[in-house]
């Protein structure tokens, strides 16, 4: 199983001398609209929030995955260089429809760094109300 980093994998002190490293490999999530079952959920997983990651064929942001709990709900592959433009960096971002069919989900997102391998995003539980 390869490593997954986290930004606990870091000491506090790494956290802080390297908080651009470890942001621009995070991967933030999402939801737009407010969540009801039966009706499409938009939830976007983007890598970075302050800080944009390398984008060129050698080093890019290659994969993000969704998953609710441990259970993968979609996984996306990107191409190199399409997520920036001259300056060459950039913030990979996607959309992911779901239709909720249950309370809560606990959803988190990992995704893959040619060089800099797996990381994985906060978890975000996010409770589904009745459809109206
Ligand atoms: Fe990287």
């Amino acid at each position: 199983m390869p490593k997954i980093f986290t930004s606990q994998t870091f000491s506090p002190e790494e956290r802080e001398s390297r908080k651009d490293f470890i942001d621009k490999h995070t991967p933030y999530i999402f939801c737009d609209g407010i969540p009801q079952k039966g009706v499409p959920l938009f939830v976007r997983v983007r890598v970075g929030s302050e800080h944009a990651h390398i984008d060129d064929f050698n080093h890019y942001i290659s994969t993000i995955t969704l998953f609710d709990a441990d259970h993968m709900l979609a996984k996306v592959e990107l191409a190199a260089c399409i997520v920036s433009a001259d300056e060459h960096r950039g913030n990979a971002e996607v959309a992911f429809s779901i239709v909720p069919n249950k309370d809560v989900y606990h959803f988190n997102a990992q995704c893959y760094c040619t060089k800099h391998g797996l990381w994985q995003s906060e978890d975000v539980e996010v409770r589904v109300n009745e459809k109206n």
